[in-house]
């Protein structure tokens, strides 16, 4: 390991490699403690990433043999095909994380922790280096209510004006409807979203507008993703029942019907058609004082509705199944293998969860919606964690609510700490269940190569939580 340290030079040219895997052995030292086989893994592992990175050849791990020698040893590994790569760097990191501290107090940044140290040495500093820990942490907690209140938490007035911009669109959708296609059998559309619910985070810029299909009970039946022939469970077919009895047609909805089930991506196209196709938006934006426009291409159906100069607000036009036990279902497609998954509907645990967070925030005055707040602004203003949403942080934070008892305001930094290392966890072992349904895996729809990502960037946040702030903020508007 010395040799990383000591050739400087050498490493100049090659895309900061070298700072890189500096930046990650103190990393490692820092949370792991010196020495030892874990830290080892995490070194190897930020290696690996900076290799891939420095090199953009990651299929092929030879390549770097022609192109220099390196001062420190390639760990056996790095010679074998990309699988096993990620199978032992999977390996390493689950190694490395079971010897991780569990609380934040011996997460510090490199200069105090030597600083500490040196003291330490000194005197019988044990007193002094808890006070240091108290302080680094206060103002780690600092940081998080000040890029809550400045950054995170949108004001009033921005959230008022983006629901008034929301309710106008749904107007005019709702009169269109109903004047274009009056026996189609819809209920009341609706507006929802972190908009209504004060959890939308940095800018007022999503709602969505849920379009409720009105099914006939006897023609139409929920069969679970999980008896199904792709077993994923959160996912659900609709099929058609009593064909023989009731023919094609005795349903409104038949004609969006493929292969015996009622495919959400062809309801979105009917309502492509008209929303993006019939409609004349630019009429009724010129009317309400707005530019409206449909994205595309977009994986469901938005309008971007541009409110103010600058501002400007996302609305998915989103179809929705009610069914008989209060399972709600959206039409908003599995995002991989999308071909074999095109005819499943996604179960929407959206309302039971914020509830439940609420809940428990309102019995204990806790911090969860402030701390998932933060955790979103983060996401959101992260490149490298924007794969990360609402849902799946709202269930970590649930999770943790089970095992954790404190969320006081003054323990929003503790927690907030505790959420990356769970995240962390729950991505190494490929799983985050949903609070309402374990049954249902959030990442499932994350590609190998994402959760390893997602997995390094927070693994690295762990030991720097106030670099993540340090990255979103020059994102924010
Ligand atoms: C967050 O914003 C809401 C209004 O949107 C306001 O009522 C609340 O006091 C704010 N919270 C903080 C901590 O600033
Ligand atoms: C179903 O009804 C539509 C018109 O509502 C018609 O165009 C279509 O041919 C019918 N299909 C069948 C199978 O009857
Ligand atoms: C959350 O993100 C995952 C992975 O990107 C995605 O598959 C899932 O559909 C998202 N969930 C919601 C509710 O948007």
């Amino acid at each position: 390991m010395a040799g990383v340290n000591g050739d400087r030079k050498g490493k100049k040219d090659d895309n900061g490699l070298g700072t890189a895997i500096d930046f990650m052995l103190s990393n490692a030292k820092l949370v792991l403690g010196v020495g030892g086989a874990a830290m080892l893994g995490i070194a190897t592992l930020a290696m690996k990433r900076m290799y891939d990175r420095a090199m953009s050849a990651p299929t092929s791990p030879t390549k770097m043999e022609k192109t220099g020698k390196r001062s420190w040893e390639e760990p056996a590994w790095m010679g074998s095909s990309p699988r096993v790569l990620n199978h032992d760097m999977k390996f390493t990191v689950s190694r490395s994380l079971q010897s991780l501290p569990t609380s934040s107090h011996s997460i510090e940044p490199d200069g105090l922790r030597r600083a500490v140290g040196r003291s330490a040495a000194g005197r019988g500093g044990s007193a002094q280096s808890d006070l240091l820990r108290a302080r680094m942490r206060l103002s780690l907690q600092e940081r998080l209510w000040d890029f809550y209140r400045n950054w995170v938490n949108i004001s009033a007035e921005e959230q008022a004006l983006a629901r008034k911009a929301a309710l106008d669109i749904c107007a005019e959708l709702r009169v269109f409807l109903h004047a274009k296609l009056p026996d189609m059998p819809l209920r009341e559309m609706y507006l929802s979203g972190s908009l209504y619910d004060d959890l939308q985070v940095v800018t007022a810029d999503h709602a969505q507008l849920m379009v409720p299909l009105v099914l006939e009970k006897n023609l139409w039946s929920s069969i679970p993703g999980e008896d199904t022939i792709m077993n994923v469970p959160g996912f659900w077919l609709v099929r058609r029942e009593n064909l023989e009895y009731f023919p094609r047609n005795s349903s409104y909805w038949d004609r969006c019907m493929v292969g015996g089930y009622l495919s959400p991506k062809s309801l979105l196209e009917v309502f492509d058609k008209l929303v993006s196709g019939s409609i004349n938006w630019p009429a009724i934006g010129s009317v309400l004082d707005y530019i409206i426009r449909p994205v595309v291409p977009s994986e469901t159906l938005t309008l971007e509705v541009q409110y103010e100069a600058n501002r400007r607000l996302y609305v998915d036009f989103l179809p929705l199944l009610v069914m008989e036990d209060g399972t709600s279902l959206i039409a908003k497609p599995h995002r991989l293998a999308a071909e074999r998954h095109e005819n499943l509907w996604r179960q929407s645990f959206r309302v039971g969860e914020t509830a439940r967070l609420r809940a428990l925030d309102q019995e204990d005055g806790g911090c969860r919606c402030t701390c998932l707040k933060v955790a979103k602004a983060v996401c959101k203003l992260d490149p490298a964690l924007n794969r990360l949403n609402s849902s799946q942080l709202t269930n970590a934070i649930l999770l943790l609510s089970q095992k954790e008892g404190d969320w006081t305001q003054d323990a929003l930094a503790d927690r907030f700490l505790q959420l990356l290392r769970a995240l962390v966890e729950h991505l190494e072992a490929g799983r985050l269940p949903c609070a309402l349904a374990p049954k249902v895996n959030l990442f499932c729809e994350l590609t190998e190569q994402e959760v390893d990502e997602l997995g390094y960037t927070l693994y690295c946040a762990l030991s720097d939580p106030e670099g993540l702030l340090r990255t979103a903020e020059p994102h924010l508007p």
